[in-house]
């Protein structure tokens, strides 16, 4: 298959067509316009292929996702975040010398300028911890200014890392009150950022190993995603060449929308209504069906997984482990199943092929780990951040780049004079004199 042939107004064209290595096919329709004047129309691109990578391969219909190549369940399974960064964004799985080389690094930019802290106490305490995360890493471009010229670039890459679980336990700090606590550079990536949260100045906090894996498994889980809506955010401003920190910041204000990595935020709090309305199940999934309410169940559905998607299975049985062996239960827990098995019971998401995304579980999670609801999307963009980092620099590394610019099927009005404002006043006060007309 090397061709695909288009008819339009009686006419024929032929496209290339690209195989990829996993033997995905893309119809290269790169000269559409210019050969046929036409454009091709696809919002919410469900059907058009942005770039071409070599970073993560995803088949939604058979539940299968690959970092370069690795299953997610064995990375899942034996890998430290760290690796995952490492892997994600220079495209091999590091030596030993060279994973020492990379924690060493970001041990050492974990700081963030000291007049930074200062931004986070003129936020109202009803910012949510999204939003400050969005200004805090725009801000970063404001420090490392070089970073819009490439010489720069690899040192901006370690800085965002590095100083983005920093800024995001800060911002936790800030929203309870407590004074922030600085990096400590003997722990590993996952201890310090959950040091930084729940330690304070009389008391030092250190992860137990559960809390920590749980911790490294969240974040690789969600560490990238191809192109999703935060990272073609990411990839889309860095088309435009602005520097990583503006690019980035702009991925964190995509994810934090409930369609997106807002969901896990949104699912907790669904379970939590579900719990105070009585356990209830089938009158939430009644309205999640019913097409006159904009009810819809979070947590559900995806637009590249039509079986299962991998990263939920996981925490299903993450969260189960997590919980036995802290001892404690959640009755969150056994609300997401008994929801997870009506609704899969049920034709509406059979029909639709709607099943648990990576959200519906992930909450039960951070919970077990004592963090807070309104947290859950910065722990999402935490574990992103390799993804959008590795993306943003496939991006800007590609030299047939160009910058994103779509086009659009003009619906609106036709050509039409432009009446100046003092002729549509005079119009409106000869209107109101006018008698009005009654109707025969
Ligand atoms: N609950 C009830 N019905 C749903 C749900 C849901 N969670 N998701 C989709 N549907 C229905 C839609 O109403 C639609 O029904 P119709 O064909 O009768 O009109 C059909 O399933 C297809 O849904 P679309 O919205 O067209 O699917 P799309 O691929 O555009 O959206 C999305 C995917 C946004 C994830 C959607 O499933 C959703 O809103 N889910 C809930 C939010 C969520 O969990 N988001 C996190 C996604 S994972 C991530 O971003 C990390």
């Amino acid at each position: 298959m090397t061709k695909a042939k288009l008819s339009l107004d009686g006419k024929d064209y032929e496209f290339p067509v690209l195989v990829g290595s996993e033997d995905e096919v893309g119809i290269d329709f790169t000269t559409l316009r210019k050969t046929t004047g036409a454009i091709s129309l696809d919002p919410g691109y469900g059907n058009t292929g942005s770039c071409t990578s070599t970073i993560t391969f995803i088949n939604g219909e058979k539940g299968i996702l690959q970092y370069r190549g690795y299953p997610i369940e064995e990375v899942a399974a034996s890998a430290s975040f760290e690796e995952v960064c490492f892997l994600l964004i220079y495209g091999h799985l590091p030596s030993v010398d060279e994973l020492a080389t990379f924690h060493d690094k970001l041990i050492h930019h974990s700081m963030i300028h000291e007049a930074m802290k200062d931004f986070f106490q003129d936020f109202p305490p009803t910012a949510h911890p999204m939003m400050v995360l969005s200004a805090m890493v725009a801000s970063l471009s404001a420090y490392y200014t070089r970073g819009a010229v490439d010489e720069d670039v690899d040192l901006n890459i370690i800085r965002l890392l590095a100083k983005v679980k920093t800024i995001a336990a800060f911002s936790y700090k800030k929203s309870i009150g407590q004074p922030f606590i600085y990096p400590r550079n003997d722990l590993s990536y996952t201890k310090d950022f959950l040091h930084m949260m729940f330690a304070v100045p009389s008391e030092p906090y250190l992860p137990s190993d559960v809390r920590d894996r749980a911790h490294n498994l969240l974040l690789i889980l969600h560490a990238d995603h191809e192109q999703n809506c935060s990272t073609s955010t990411v990839r889309m401003v860095g088309s435009s060449q602005s520097n990583l920190f503006a690019s980035v910041s702009s991925g964190v204000s995509a994810l934090w929308g409930p369609l997106h990595g807002g969901a896990n935020q949104k699912v907790i709090e669904m379970l939590e209504q579900i719990r105070d309305d009585g356990g209830d199940y089938e009158k939430y999934v009644r309205m999640a069906k019913d097409p006159d309410s904009p009810f819809r169940l979070m947590g559900f559905g995806h637009r590249v997984y039509k079986n299962f998607d991998p990263r939920a299975t996981i925490l299903k049985e993450a969260a189960a482990d997590v919980l036995a062996e802290l001892g404690t239960t959640d009755p969150l827990l056994e609300i997401a199943k008994n929801l997870e098995r009506i609704a899969l019971e049920d034709p509406y998401f059979v029909d639709r092929k709607l099943y648990p995304n990576v959200d519906f579980y992930s909450g039960i999670l951070y919970r077990a780990m004592g963090i807070p609801t309104e947290m859950f999307t910065v722990m999402f963009a935490l574990g992103r951040l390799p993804g959008w980092i590795a993306q943003w620099k496939e991006g800007r590394e590609d030299p047939k780049a160009k910058i994103s610019r779509p086009r659009q099927i003009y619906l609106g009005a036709t050509q039409r004079p432009f009446v100046p404002l003092e002729e549509r006043a005079a119009k409106k006060a000869t209107k109101a004199e006018e008698p009005e007309l009654v109707p025969a």
